[in-house]
């Protein structure tokens, strides 16, 4: 009986998308914000779609469903979203057929699900971090319910949810993926974070930590070499952390590198982020014993001063931090070493600037992602005392310079070496150029075409500019 319901409704909705596509493609639309984990969380709302019969939207087209993925990791990120969902107003007056969709980090916070309800009423389905998979059955009941309007009520059907269901692995083990990266794949492995870092909204909108089943990541990866992609990104808010919640302890990180690192195959390995608290000896061990592990790491240390980062909660102090590093660089000589620095975090005197300034300097990192603090409602440090916004412009200005400096320099000392580069795309700024990458990191440019992308090359770098080389491929 109730199976039989079931396959009617199944058979109602279908019709419904049938009659709105009249026999014609359907189109949908992504906007993507945010991180890496975004991105790859994209690939799975494509994947959603594209099993719906829905088809990426051509340049000019005009799509049947828009879906903002959203972030609001600062306030730049979201009100980017919240203005580009707006002006869909727009396009929604021409086409009343047209869906929209807002999932992801923005609505998850606190309120922001209920105030989007009212402020966008042509908003049709708000989803949360962990209900992407419940896409495909809401565009339908959408469908649905648009066609019964015509028929005998005025009330149309709006979705909004951000529950985070208990079975979420389970679900996100079954929701198909469109990949967009190619030659690279995106392959998480622990969703959420538990770290509550004064600053950082994350914890609050991705729920706490849960780690994928160890086979069933190696299962992915081997399908992914298997499918011809040459670089394997492990993803992650804290990387390190995978296999805490599993009672048995040799699920962890290192072993998981170890394992991936024993698949045939001739392939990259990448993964991010890495939180310096948890970044033992185990780690590194494991990356510098393997032959498919970059010699890459992204460890962001946020600032330099201890005061600053106990207040930030990071669990770690300038010193443990430096020890970290001549760890890695002894291991991996070669290693290329990437961080995110924060100016202007509640607190920060100048004279703590100075200590992340200082601590650039010894490090030397080949490149350093910069932002401005922005306070996050509901996050401790949005409660503290804050500096004015001219003070943190003028102080990320002078840690830009000096990371421009760094950055040239090591630039530099790739000059007239040979390295592997994997071919990742066509180059955007240089006509018959395309660009990859050496196994730390670096961006390398070179003569090539389309036939290349996926394949390795011996190139020899002629020439440096800020973070990116050019050279000629050898041999
Ligand atoms: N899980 C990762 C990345 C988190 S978000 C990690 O722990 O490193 C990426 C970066 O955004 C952070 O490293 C931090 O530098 C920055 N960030 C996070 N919250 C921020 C805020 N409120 N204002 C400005 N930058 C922030
Ligand atoms: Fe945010 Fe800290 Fe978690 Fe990273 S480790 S996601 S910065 S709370
Ligand atoms: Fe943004 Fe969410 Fe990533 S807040 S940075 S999209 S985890």
């Amino acid at each position: 009986m109730y199976n039989s319901l079931l396959k009617k409704i199944t058979r109602l909705r279908a019709h419904a998308i049938y009659v709105q596509s009249k026999g014609r493609n359907m189109f949908y639309k992504i906007n993507t914000y945010g991180c890496q984990m975004n991105v790859h969380e994209s690939e799975k709302i494509a994947g959603i779609l594209e099993n719906m019969g829905y088809s990426d939207c051509p340049e000019n087209g005009n799509p049947d469903v828009i879906v903002f993925n959203t972030c609001c990791i600062r306030d730049t990120a979201e009100r980017r979203a919240l203005g580009n969902i707006g002006v869909t107003k727009a396009e929604k007056k021409r086409n009343p057929n047209l869906i929209l969709a807002v999932v992801g980090c923005m609505p998850q916070q606190d309120g922001v699900a209920e105030s989007l309800k009212e402020r966008y009423p042509y908003v049709d389905i708000v989803l949360g971090t962990r209900n992407i998979a419940e896409l495909k059955d809401e565009i339908e009941k959408v469908l649905s319910s648009r066609a019964r309007i015509k028929k005998r009520s005025d009330k149309k059907y709006r979705c909004f949810d951000t529950e985070q269901p208990q079975n979420y692995l389970e679900i996100d083990e079954k929701t198909p993926q469109t990949r967009t990266s190619y030659p690279n794949a995106w392959i998480n492995i622990i969703y959420g974070c538990n770290n509550f870092c004064t600053y950082c909204i994350v914890p609050y909108v991705r729920g706490r930590e849960v780690s994928r089943d160890m086979d069933s990541v190696l299962d992915e990866v081997k399908k992914c070499v298997d499918e011809g992609y040459k670089e394997i990104t492990l993803l992650g808010q804290n990387v390190n952390s995978y296999g805490n919640d599993v009672d048995d302890p040799n699920v962890n990180f290192a072993n998981l590198l170890r394992e991936i690192d024993k698949i045939e195959g001739k392939f990259r390995v990448r993964f991010m982020t890495s939180h310096p608290k948890d970044l033992n000896d185990d780690i590194i061990d494991a990356m510098a014993h393997s032959s498919k592990i970059c010699n890459n790491l992204h460890l962001p240390i946020q600032a330099g001063s201890d005061k600053v980062l106990a207040n930030m909660n990071r669990r770690y102090d300038s010193e443990k931090y430096l020890q970290t590093i001549e760890k890695l660089r002894k291991a991996m000589p070669n290693i290329g070493i990437t961080t995110d620095i924060m100016v202007g975090f509640p607190t920060e005197t100048e004279e703590d600037f100075q200590k992340t300034l200082e601590i650039v300097e010894k490090v030397h990192y080949s490149n350093a992602f910069t932002f401005i603090y922005s306070p996050r409602k509901g996050t401790p440090a949005a409660k503290m005392e804050q500096i004015p916004y001219s003070v943190k412009q003028e102080r990320i200005s002078r840690l830009i310079k000096l990371q421009n400096k760094i950055t040239k320099e090591i630039s530099d000392t790739y000059v007239g070496g040979v390295f592997e580069v994997l071919c990742e795309d066509i180059a955007p700024k240089y006509e018959g150029m395309v660009c990859g990458r050496t196994e730390s990191g670096r961006l390398v440019t070179f003569e090539g075409t389309s036939d290349d992308i996926g394949k390795f090359f011996n190139v020899k770098i002629s020439q440096s500019k800020s973070a990116s080389l050019f050279g000629h491929k050898e041999g």
